[in-house]
């Protein structure tokens, strides 16, 4: 064997051996990651009211009806944008029938409104948006 083909072989043999010596541990590292439980992201961070499709509002026995009498004249992001109470929401509802030419939602009101109180009630002023406050919570007294 010439000087350069020696060079070559034990080049080769040196790959060769390096390869499988670290083989083991690469598909050890790949097979670790593999292993972690990945938190199914569909389910996670859904919102657990349904909202319709057409006009995102939350899906309730007061939807068809609150969709037939609010959404007629406006979006229904002037709903969703809001956050009033039950008197601020009849107030908003008069202002219309006095200045919108908004009709009187005769029966249907109450129901209009306890749609619009539950699910566009007054926003929590504490909530940053990230997760609704710990509501009870019973902490573990250390040394029980
Ligand atoms: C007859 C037409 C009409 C109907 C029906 C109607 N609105 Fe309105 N509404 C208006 C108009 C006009 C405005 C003012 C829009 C603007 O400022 O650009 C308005 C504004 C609003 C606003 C924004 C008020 C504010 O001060 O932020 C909300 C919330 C709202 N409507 C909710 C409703 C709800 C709930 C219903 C169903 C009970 C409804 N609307 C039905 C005409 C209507």
């Amino acid at each position: 064997m010439s000087g350069r083909t020696q060079r070559l072989v034990g080049i080769a043999a040196f790959i060769l051996f390096w390869s499988a010596a670290i083989d083991p541990f690469l598909s050890s590292v790949e097979g670790g990651t593999e292993r972690i439980p990945r938190p199914s992201t569909g389910t996670a961070f859904s919102d657990s009211v349904k909202t319709d499709p057409d006009t995102g509002l939350a899906i309730d026995d007061q939807l068809m009806l609150v969709k037939g009498q609010c959404t007629a004249c406006h979006s229904s992001k002037l709903i969703l944008q809001s956050h009033f109470s039950r008197d601020k929401w009849i107030e908003r509802i008069r202002w219309m029938q006095r200045t919108q030419k908004l009709w009187d939602l005769g029966e249907s009101e109450p129901a209009i409104l306890a749609y619009l109180t539950k699910h566009y009630g007054p926003a929590d002023g504490a909530f940053d948006g990230r997760r609704e406050p710990l509501k009870k919570v019973k902490w573990h007294k250390p040394g029980n």
